[in-house]
């Protein structure tokens, strides 16, 4: 009865799990959720006063499609300060959301029987976004060796005619790896020979450890700033998660197509939440600051205590807020009678016997992992 693209897809796992975590909150159960994908703070005070003065000065109607110049002119301010890269306004486009933004992108650019490059372990909205658009998630895979970071004599393998694109994401959600500067050129080098664009989600680029540097592929050469869309938005960074704020820019013709789309879509973002974006932007930098060193005060203690366990290998995120340990020696062991098969049964044996609720590997294509999130000070 339903079309066939929905077979194609499931529900987003982190999700499922969240859910199971919560039905247990509502039966009393003291548990500790390190499920979530979203800071523990409050959105900066500066948002929220922008936010009241647009709703108190009656800025609650539809906006232009594609966001309201002055927050389009703060992102085109940031890119070029933050990232040194040069777009214009028609380069630029708003949305509900970085997920509506790459959902917007996937439905422009991918077709039927295109490939798309997505590295893995990779965040689980990717390979599905690619099946909607009825095109094949391919899928190169990390080491943890390697720092989880994709190599360019993998992706040049992986290209073939049909390759349309290749998404990354970094810091990356699970892994947390970030390439740097030179890691980016090697990649930029490969994808501008062989003419595949670059989806390129830098959500979150304010959440960086180590005084590692962030640099935007983009804004490498102008070859490779031709192929490329980057992807950003406000809730990592500001901790926006519920406000659903995002934006895209691009080539000009591949964010026109997303206007187009989006109009007969969402249409645009939260009016009065375009002006506290611009806040956000202009105003917050400080908040932005004491949130990313409460997160590496975090990564510290959880990679010493996650490293300390018999068996358990883990990487160092340099950047997101989340653990990716690797629990392979525990798979396929019995525990109170049960044979814990694959990471799902793990993160479910975690969840009933521990009441700890973690991400199972599986959800991101790295089936010996688990993912755990540094948004709780429990
Ligand atoms: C890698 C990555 N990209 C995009 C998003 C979506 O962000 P938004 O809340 O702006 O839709 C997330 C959220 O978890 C994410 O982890």
């Amino acid at each position: 009865m339903l079309a066939d693209r929905v077979n194609r897809i499931t529900l987003s796992p982190t999700l499922r799990i969240g859910a199971r975590a919560l039905q247990m909150r509502s039966q009393g159960i003291d548990l500790v959720d390190l499920t979530v994908g979203e800071p523990d703070f409050p959105t900066p005070e500066a948002v929220k006063r922008a936010c009241k003065a647009a709703l108190d000065a009656n800025f609650t109607k539809y906006t232009a499609n594609d966001g309201i110049p002055d927050l389009k002119q703060a992102i085109k301010e940031k890119l070029q300060r933050d990232n040194g890269i040069e777009y214009s306004l028609d380069e630029i486009i708003v949305s509900p959301g970085a997920k509506t933004n790459l959902f917007n992108v996937a439905m422009a650019v991918y077709g039927a029987g295109d490939d798309i490059l997505i590295p893995t372990p990779c965040w689980v909205s990717y390979p599905d976004q690619v099946r909607l658009a009825g095109a094949n998630p391919v899928f190169v895979q990390t080491r943890e060796e390697e720092g989880f970071k994709l190599q360019p004599k993998d992706l040049a393998a992986a290209i073939t005619p049909n390759t349309k694109a290749l998404i990354l994401n970094y810091p990356c959600n699970p892994t947390g790896a970030v390439y740097s500067k030179d890691e980016l050129e090697a990649l930029a080098e490969v994808c501008v020979r062989e003419q595949i664009w670059v989806l390129s989600d830098e959500i979150y680029e304010k959440l960086l450890y180590d005084g590692v540097p962030f640099t935007s592929i983009a804004s490498l050469n102008p070859k490779i700033k031709k192929l490329t869309v980057v992807i950003n938005g406000f809730s990592k960074a500001f901790s926006m998660t519920g406000w659903r704020l995002g934006y895209a820019a691009g080539p000009k013709e591949i964010i026109a197509a997303c206007s187009k789309i989006q109009s007969h879509n969402t249409s645009n973002a939260v009016s009065f939440v375009q002006k506290a974006a611009v806040a956000a932007l202009r105003d917050c930098a400080m908040d932005v600051e004491r949130m990313r060193q409460e997160f590496e005060r975090r990564r510290n203690f959880v990679i010493y205590k996650l490293r300390a366990l018999p068996n358990v290998s883990c990487a160092s995120p340099q950047g997101a807020f989340y653990a990716f340990p690797n629990i392979e020696a525990y798979l396929d062991k019995e525990f109170s009678g049960a044979p814990l098969r694959n990471s799902y049964g793990l993160a479910y044996y975690l969840l009933k016997e521990a009441h700890v609720a973690v991400i199972p590997g599986d959800a991101f294509a790295a089936p010996e992992n688990l993912r755990r999130s540094d948004c709780t000070d429990s």
